[in-house]
């Protein structure tokens, strides 16, 4: 039975959250591997609305075992915060499983990716500001605190204090800032220890003998490709790898056991937070489309900046992750327009590009080279089957399909669990 991994194709905000969602009923686990309460996800049930951050998406899936993976930096009082929000809706989250191995986000860090994006000013990154840069940081640079520290309080208390012997240099010296006091970091993270305890898990090996007994894993990024901290649009990205590769490394099953690899795909593209963007708009269109999207970020509620579908990232993103198959998602919010614009190739400098361009300067020069479809005008929220689309929006799938790598498996037309067209199945066969 597969193992399938799930990937953003753009810079987030794909619909990966209903994607998971979709498949919930088929799936044993779900893992998430990367990132933390940077993501933020919208699910659709029954017209009730889910505002998902570091749980994973299969949470809401009754049968399915949501993983918190090693790769994922965890802050224990928004974990919190999300399973009281979803028991009080009559959401089950005892199944749930973190790896031991997960890094906590520690105050001090949150406090410093705020400050640190006060100080870049113009050059900041835009970050979410939930500690994630900090805290991925201090994980490279060997001073990080684990989940499974919070269970030894001398350890616990050696580890804050070799972490502050040098965050609080940086606090004070370069931010001038106050610094945090050990006591007060190590009695917060112990106030968490016995809520944690039940939950806490090897989860590589849990997901390596469910994996053996024939259960069907799905491993789901937040972010997305060009926010890959090797992949994206650096240095205007998130710290983590939320490309496939990502998924072995943050979760402990290995490449040989990864059978497929879903790529969600919106129909146009946004991005949160600062950083180069060849399609984007300026113009009513951009406005228009925020609008019917509901664009605006589930994180930090901030406005998202649109433009219009790129196929040069579209095809970037299925040679970086192996894609397998694309969900496309929110192809009804053209419905209506006369003609819809599609990024094909960039010009830089007087030269064509088929691919992304290796240089962060020519891809900040990239001036896109459009080729324009027919729209339909026609509300298409309705269709179940691809024959039931207008012939405009079969064609569009289809243009799309042919300059991407690899076949459109999913469509969705709404933001609905119900409201998808599925055209071949992405647990493997047709
Ligand atoms: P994620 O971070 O990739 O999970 O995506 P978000 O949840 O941040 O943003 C995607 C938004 O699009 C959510 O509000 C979804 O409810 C919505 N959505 C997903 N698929 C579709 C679709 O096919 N059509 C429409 N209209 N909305 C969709
Ligand atoms: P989901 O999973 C869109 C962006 C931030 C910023 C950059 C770095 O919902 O797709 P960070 O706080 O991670 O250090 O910020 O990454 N960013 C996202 N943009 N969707 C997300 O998650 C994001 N998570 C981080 O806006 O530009
Ligand atoms: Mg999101």
């Amino acid at each position: 039975m597969p193992v399938i991994v799930l990937v953003g194709a753009q810079w987030g905000d794909e619909g990966k959250g209903k994607a998971t969602d979709l498949l919930g009923d088929r799936l044993d686990y779900v893992v998430k591997f990367n990132g933390g309460n940077n993501a933020g996800h919208t699910v659709v049930i029954d017209g009730e609305k889910y505002a998902l951050h570091l749980l994973p998406s299969g949470i809401l899936s009754p049968n399915v075992v949501p993983v918190i993976g090693n790769g994922v930096v965890v802050d224990l009082n928004v974990l919190f915060q999300e399973i009281d929000g979803l028991e009080a809706r009559g959401i089950d989250t005892s199944r749930l499983r973190i790896s031991a191995n997960a890094h906590v986000i520690a105050s001090y860090n949150r406090t410093l990716d705020k400050v640190t994006e006060r100080f870049l000013g113009s050059r900041r990154i835009g970050t979410t500001g939930r500690g994630i840069g900090p805290t991925y940081a201090d994980k490279m640079n060997r001073i990080g605190i684990r989940v499974q520290d919070l269970f030894d309080e001398s350890i616990l208390r050696q580890k804050v204090t070799a972490a502050l012997g040098f965050k609080n240099q940086v606090l004070s010296k370069i931010y001038n800032r106050t610094g945090a006091k050990v006591d007060d970091v190590v009695r917060e993270l112990l106030s968490y220890v016995d809520r944690l305890r039940p939950y806490v898990a090897d989860t590589a090996l849990e997901l390596s003998e469910a994996i053996d007994a024939g259960k069907v894993v799905l491993c789901e990024a937040g972010q997305a490709t060009l926010l890959d901290v090797d992949h994206g649009t650096y240095p205007f990205v998130t710290s983590s790898n939320a490309t496939s590769g990502g998924a072995c490394t943050g979760s402990g099953i290995p490449p040989t056991r990864i059978d497929r690899v879903v790529a969600v795909l919106k129909a146009f593209t946004s991005r949160v937070g600062e950083g180069p963007f060849p399609t984007e708009l300026h113009d009513k269109w951009g406005d228009y489309l925020r609008e019917v999207g509901h664009e605006y970020g589930t994180t930090t509620g901030r406005p998202r900046r649109i433009g219009w579908l790129d196929l040069v990232i579209g095809r970037y993103a299925q040679r970086i992750n192996g894609v397998t198959d694309f969900a496309m998602t929110k192809l009804d919010n053209y419905d209506g327009l006369d003609e819809i614009p599609v990024c094909v190739a960039y010009e830089v400098n007087g030269v064509r590009h088929d691919e992304m361009p290796v240089n962060q300067t020519d891809f900040h020069h990239a001036k896109p080279i459009f080729e324009t479809l027919p729209g339909w005008k026609q509300d298409i929220t309705g269709c179940r089957k691809f024959e039931d689309l207008p012939r405009e929006a079969q064609d569009f799938v289809e243009f799309v399909e042919q300059r991407i790598g690899a076949r459109i498996s999913i469509v969705g037309v709404g933001p609905g669990r119900e409201a998808v067209i599925e055209r071949h199945s992405v647990l493997g066969g047709n």
